[in-house]
């Protein structure tokens, strides 16, 4: 009796933890319209069509070293599309239990990053722009720039009634 009881609980626990940290739902890659003619392509971005909030901020890295690594924090609130606009780099995306490697190398393709995500960017090309649209103001404060503080965070939240 006992046994199935302790069976019942993680099979809840399996169920919850697969319905609410999905590894299928980790990376959201967004295809934008290319409009192109005989002069070339154009990709227009609006905030809340293309684009699924606000657009507060827009940065953008380039010139990157080689065999550097950016990134590495995740944002308790901002979200963010990331666009590499000319040649190509990696993300890593973590939700605190799975983790997947996205390829960016088209400018007509978004990566969005939710909040509580962790995020690292390498392997980027000497020649990559990478485009960053963002939902807040620069902010220190929102930063989680400790992974175990990440993973923290994220257990408290998601399965600290578990
Ligand atoms: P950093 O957070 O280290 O970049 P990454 O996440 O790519 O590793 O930011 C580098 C510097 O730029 C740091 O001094 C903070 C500053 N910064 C701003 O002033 N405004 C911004 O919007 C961003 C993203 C960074």
């Amino acid at each position: 009796m006992r046994v199935n009881r302790f069976y019942r609980q993680v099979w809840q626990i399996n169920r919850e933890v697969t319905k609410l940290r999905d590894k299928d739902a980790l990376v959201k890659k967004y295809k934008f319209l290319p409009h192109g003619d005989s002069r070339g392509m154009l990709v227009a971005i609006e905030e809340n069509r293309e684009i699924p909030f606000d657009i507060k901020r827009v940065y953008y890295i380039y010139n990157t070293n080689d065999n550097i690594a950016r990134g590495f924090h995740a944002h308790r609130q901002l979200q963010q599309m990331l666009i590499c606009v000319h040649g190509s780099c990696k993300v890593v995306l973590d939700d605190g239990y799975n983790r997947e490697t996205v390829l960016l190398n088209d400018p007509s393709e978004g990566l969005y990053i939710a909040n509580d995500i962790w995020r690292e960017m390498y392997d980027f090309s000497t020649d990559a722009v990478l485009l960053v649209l963002a939902s807040e103001l620069y902010d220190e404060a929102d930063y989680i720039r400790n992974y175990d503080d990440f993973r923290k965070m994220i257990s408290e939240k998601y399965y600290g009634e578990y």
